[in-house]
């Protein structure tokens, strides 16, 4: 795949069992990557760890809560003094839940967005500066076919706006450090198979299946390999772009 040897990498919400973050951290792990594996869950980040060093990569945990502007400060500050920089900064914590517009809380909305969007903001806005002063840096974040098209059968309202902020944020945010050797790119997956997806009865999962050209939900591996590429050099002339990887049920 592609050359990521020795480049630093924080990826967010990578101590989910069986979640997208985890498969993000392994795969650039496998391609050289230093990994700062990020996270509120204490017992999954350890466990992305492990696996990270049972195949033979470079991994270490931090506990984060990416809604803190202290937490993500301190993240920084620990990543600095660990490997000396950071070049990757991949933006997957996120929440999500079902429910409709009426019944949906100012509260749920306002919990949404804190992870989602302001968290995002913090985290990345603490990795600047040092990426800044080594005049290089990749930043993907995960979106959500659900911005564009509206939620399915898992996200409510408040996920879509949420995510479909992410995109706005990061074509800003992209022309604002082009000059600076900065990239700035967004992941949009469709439904992927991870729990959430497991949990659906079958009638349901045929339902879902039936509007996805491809038949079936992507893997994590199918969302960590682009973001491999676009946390490469060879990326180096695409920001402000977002991949959508969906197995077609949303063509844009
Ligand atoms: N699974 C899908 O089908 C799908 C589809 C489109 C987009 N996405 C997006 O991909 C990303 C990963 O999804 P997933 O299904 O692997 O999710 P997941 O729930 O399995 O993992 C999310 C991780 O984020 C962590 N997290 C939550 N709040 C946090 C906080 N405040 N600070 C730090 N970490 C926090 C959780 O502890 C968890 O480990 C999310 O942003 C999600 O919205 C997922």
């Amino acid at each position: 795949m592609f050359e990521l040897d020795n480049r630093v990498a924080i990826v967010t919400g990578s101590g989910s069992k069986r979640g997208i973050g985890r498969t993000i951290a392994l795969t650039l792990a496998k391609q050289g990557a230093k990994l700062v594996i990020a996270d509120l869950n204490q017992e999954g980040i350890q466990e992305t760890v492990e696996a990270i060093r049972a195949e033979g990569g470079e991994a270490f945990g931090i506990e984060l809560n990416v809604t803190s502007e202290e937490s993500n400060r301190t993240m920084v500050d620990q990543v600095i003094q660990q490997y000396g920089r950071i070049d990757i900064l991949v933006n997957n914590a996120g929440i999500s839940q079902k429910v409709t517009v009426e019944e949906m809380s100012l509260e749920d909305i306002t919990r949404v967005f804190n992870v989602n969007m302001f968290g995002l903001f913090l985290c990345t806005q603490a990795v600047l500066g040092q990426m800044k002063k080594q005049g290089y840096g990749r930043i993907i974040s995960l979106s959500s076919v659900s911005a564009k098209r509206g939620g399915g059968v898992f996200g409510g309202a408040h996920y879509s706006a949420s995510k479909a902020a992410v995109l706005g944020f990061s074509k800003n945010l992209a022309r604002e450090v082009a000059a600076n050797g900065i990239t700035v790119n967004c992941i949009a997956p469709g439904l992927v198979n991870t729990d959430i997806w497991k949990s659906l009865d079958q009638d349901t999962a045929n339902g879902v299946i039936a509007n996805i050209p491809m038949g079936r939900p992507g893997e994590t591996e199918e969302i960590a390999s682009a973001i491999a590429f676009l946390s490469s050099s060879e990326a180096s002339y695409i920001t402000g772009e977002e991949i959508d990887i969906n197995g077609g049920s949303h063509m844009d």
